[in-house]
């Protein structure tokens, strides 16, 4: 095994689950810690289910993304039990018996109906920390998320172990291969919904393993931030492409943007490779200490400053950031935590036992304003757009002498741009896990 097989770094990772779980057991007054992995929802009025998403606690201790009616039941001192459904069911595929790495780990507990979990759960669901959505209740065990435990375990979950970084890294290389194939069908001419199926034949991902919806954008369509429409022709001329897409590797995710002109398109490929410096510059500053809030206001400034030299503001950095000018071209957060969830828990938590670090104010929706510390996975994505609806409030404010609006209608055909990694903070320089996978996939 190498070290960053996921399963040689297990059992080390499952030990620091168990003193996590210790720990919040203890604040909160528990005795045991039970973790349904969820089951099925139903669409309105139908029987057709939505896409299953796992309780994101119960992969945490278990690499299974697929299995419903499941529990994680861990007792301090004791082995962990997983009671895990294996039904008797011609309609589905029946999960396979658990095998891999982790098994030897656990006591397992095959069951054939829901149910069945019962006699095999705690007998005293009061002594029981059960974490999970209303819906997963069985008899009395009925989900009670106490504060102690949840703000326990969600602050501890932004310093991954090794072997969540193993795993994010293979996401990324997941990731990668299917934005090669999104770039050169991109490059081929499709439309968006080729470009998507292109990305997820790649990656043999879709709507049940992805972490989110893929973003593909053709020119003004990267101006919508969250553009999920995937038009189905390709418009004529083909100017621009942004893409957001990730991939799971073992329910952890990776969430990665990039932006591409079309051939020909000097000036837009001028500003996107400004960007993409200024995004390098700003996953070096991912460093132990450092509050992530600064890093946001810093990357406002970055960013008005390339559109300063490419004269689509006409005022200095500091003052499009003082009128909310620079909100107008930047209207999201710089990042935020990744993980079991593409954007992850406790972003805003003050301490492991509750609080909360407010947003700088006219910033609304920055979603980390933690400072940093080594384990931590964070994204970095600044971006620039050219959105009608942000320009009018510009105009509304005031503001309108500070833009040259010749410069926004020549950009405005292009949407947007922005770009996306993945980096860990260490005790030492930042380790961009997005890069070396583009890298290594040339
Ligand atoms: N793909 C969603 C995000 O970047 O946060
Ligand atoms: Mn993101
Ligand atoms: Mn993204």
């Amino acid at each position: 095994m190498t070290p960053q097989d996921p399963g040689a770094l297990y059992s080390h990772h499952l030990d620091v689950l168990r003193q996590r779980a210790d720990q919040a057991l203890a604040r909160g007054g528990f005795d045991h810690l039970v973790i349904p992995s969820g089951t099925r929802h139903y669409q309105v009025f139908d029987d057709r289910d939505y896409p299953f998403a796992v309780n994101p606690n119960f992969k945490a201790w278990v690499p299974l993304t697929r299995v419903t009616d499941s529990w994680i039941v861990y007792t301090p001192g004791k082995r962990p039990q997983l009671v895990f459904l294996q039904p008797f069911d011609y309609w589905h595929v029946v999960p396979e018996a658990p095998s891999g790495w982790w098994v030897e780990h656990f006591d397992i507990h095959v069951i054939r109906t829901p149910e069945e979990a019962l006699p095999l759960l705690p007998a005293n669901p009061a002594r029981c920390a059960i974490l999970g959505e209303a819906q997963s209740a069985l008899g009395g065990h009925v989900p009670n998320n106490p504060e102690a435990v949840i703000h326990y375990l969600d602050w501890h979950r932004a310093f991954k172990t090794p072997y969540e970084i193993a795993l994010m890294r293979q996401a990324q290389q997941l990731a990668v291969r299917g934005h090669r194939a999104a770039e050169a069908a991109f490059r081929a001419g499709a439309d968006e919904f080729s470009i998507h199926m292109a990305y997820c034949s790649a990656v043999g991902q879709d709507a049940n393993d992805l972490p989110y919806g893929n973003i593909i954008a053709l020119n003004e369509h990267g101006a919508v931030l969250h553009y999920t429409e995937l038009g189905r022709s390709a418009p004529s001329p083909l100017r621009s492409f942004l893409i957001d897409a990730g991939a799971s590797a073992h329910g952890y995710a990776s969430d990665i943007t990039r932006t591409y002109a079309a051939a020909g398109h000097d000036e837009f490929q001028a500003m996107i490779d400004a960007v993409d410096a200024a995004q390098q510059r700003m996953c070096a500053a991912v460093r132990a200490g450092f509050d992530y809030r600064q890093l946001h206001v810093d990357a406002h400034l970055a960013l008005m400053g390339i559109l300063k030299d490419f004269g689509v503001i006409k005022v200095s950095p500091e003052a499009a950031l003082a009128t909310g000018v620079s909100a107008a071209f930047f209207p999201h957060g710089i990042g935020h935590l990744i993980g079991l969830q593409v954007h992850d828990v406790a972003g805003f938590a003050a301490s492991d036992a509750g609080g909360r670090i407010e947003r700088p104010a006219g910033h609304p929706y920055l979603r980390l304003t933690r400072v940093l510390e080594p384990g931590m996975v964070v994204t970095i994505e600044p971006g620039v757009y050219f959105v009608d609806m942000l320009l009018d409030e510009v105009k509304k404010a005031g503001n309108a002498a500070s833009v040259d609006w010749d410069r926004v209608e020549f950009f405005r055909p292009y949407g947007g741009i922005r770009i996306e990694d993945d980096v860990l903070c260490t005790g030492g320089a930042a380790d961009n896990l997005t890069r070396p996978a583009f890298a290594a996939a040339n």
